[in-house]
């Protein structure tokens, strides 16, 4: 994240001695991404961040694709997912490919491990609940509406205070970031953002927790989780600085934009991956030209699959989704507003959706837990 931040504590230079009060050392740990040459943080621990007393596999990631892959538009039901489980332990696998992957979860319980992905970006929108992400380099408090970003190595656990919680995680194998064109050769969002940097919620409440004992961390790599088994709490940093961090942005703070008329998908988008951006749709007024034609055109966006996850019951061009849907329209064939939706938008002077797209650029995969609460008739739905 292009915002450099401290809390806690940190030395006069980089790489120095810094002692604590006793004489001993802290003891300093480069975290970041792409080397030494990528963003990241000097964090400053009580203890050496390398003290592991054991490590085992817990379990495989063995996300299953449909093995009869339809080529038609999809339409999946979060509504029809059971709840349960643990926030990062009971992830249900919806769409994937190499570069992200799309999962639901709504847990019920809070989980004891930390966890800790060593192999993507975390983007986790909330879509009912509140709670607070505990990290080691300090607390964000969410709730409905926010993206959470985790780069990847940042060691987190979730508290949750209210109840539901349902979110829509996706990972990315590319660091995520604000989109190139929304910043400034000196990596400032311009004023041409749909947002800025007061937009964006970093760490706070740092905790240092001085503790030995035995302590698991869930890490996810290669697919797998493995528990490594640490010597003292993780949460042992007294200060820390740099621009890798956790960090939130709320959907409702995205500055939506409104043209003459229709603007396309990309005045909407809110982070940018590896293969993929992720767009924000959210309540604003329609374009204002009096011939215009408020909803989307039809469109075959090639070498794109589209995946769109409904956030609320309203979304002005679609009819026969609910709140927690998720659609895929697929690369090679055309998508546009359902019969009717074109003549009903005429006149009319705003829109209360909201919904958050994934726009890869290969195509994805469809898991078994999908197909198991798919709308097999969907395709057909634009049939008169
Ligand atoms: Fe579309």
């Amino acid at each position: 994240m292009p915002i450099y931040h401290q809390l806690g504590r940190v030395p006069r230079k980089r790489h120095i001695q810094f002692r604590r009060e006793t004489g001993g050392l802290y003891y300093e740990e480069l975290v970041g991404n792409m080397g030494f040459d990528g963003p990241s943080s000097l964090v400053y621990h009580l203890r050496h961040p390398t003290q592991i007393k054991s490590v085992r596999l817990v379990r495989v990631l063995d996300w299953h694709a449909d093995p009869e892959p339809f080529f038609r538009h999809r339409h999946f039901r979060t509504s029809q997912l059971a709840a349960g489980g643990g926030m990062t332990g009971d992830r249900v696998p919806l769409l994937f490919n190499n570069d992200v992957a799309l999962s639901f979860v709504q847990p019920t319980r809070e989980e004891e491990p930390f966890y800790r992905n060593a192999q993507g970006d975390e983007v986790v929108y909330v879509s009912d609940g509140e709670g607070v992400l505990e990290t080691p380099l300090g607390e964000l408090a969410f709730g409905r509406g926010d993206y959470l970003v985790i780069p990847r190595g940042i060691m987190h656990r979730y508290r949750l205070i209210t109840q539901p919680v349902r979110c829509l995680v996706i990972e990315s194998r590319g660091y995520v970031r604000t989109p190139h064109r929304y910043r400034n050769e000196h990596g400032q969002l311009t004023e041409f953002a749909p947002f800025s940097e007061r937009d964006i919620r970093r760490p706070q409440n740092l905790q240092t927790i001085d503790q030995p004992g035995e302590f698991r961390a869930i890490v996810k790599k290669d697919n797998r989780l493995t528990e490594f088994v640490l010597d003292h709490h993780p949460f042992d940093v007294v200060g820390w600085d740099g621009y890798f961090y956790p960090w939130a942005f709320n959907i409702n703070d995205f500055e939506p934009r409104v043209g003459r008329v229709h603007l396309p998908p990309p005045f909407h988008q809110t982070f940018e991956g590896d293969n993929f951006v992720i767009c924000s749709f959210c309540p604003r007024p329609y374009d204002f030209d009096p011939e215009a034609v408020p909803v989307p055109y039809n469109h075959s966006n090639v070498m794109s699959d589209e995946v769109l996850y409904y956030a609320s019951t309203e979304f002005m061009s679609r009819k026969g989704i609910e709140y927690g849907s998720v659609t895929l329209h697929p690369d090679g064939v055309p998508h546009g507003p359902h019969p009717g939706r074109v003549e009903e938008s005429l006149g009319q002077t705003h829109t209360n959706e909201l919904a958050v797209m994934v726009d890869t650029f290969k195509p994805l995969r469809v898991s078994t837990a999908a197909v198991a609460i798919e709308d097999p008739h969907y395709y057909k739905s634009w049939v008169e």
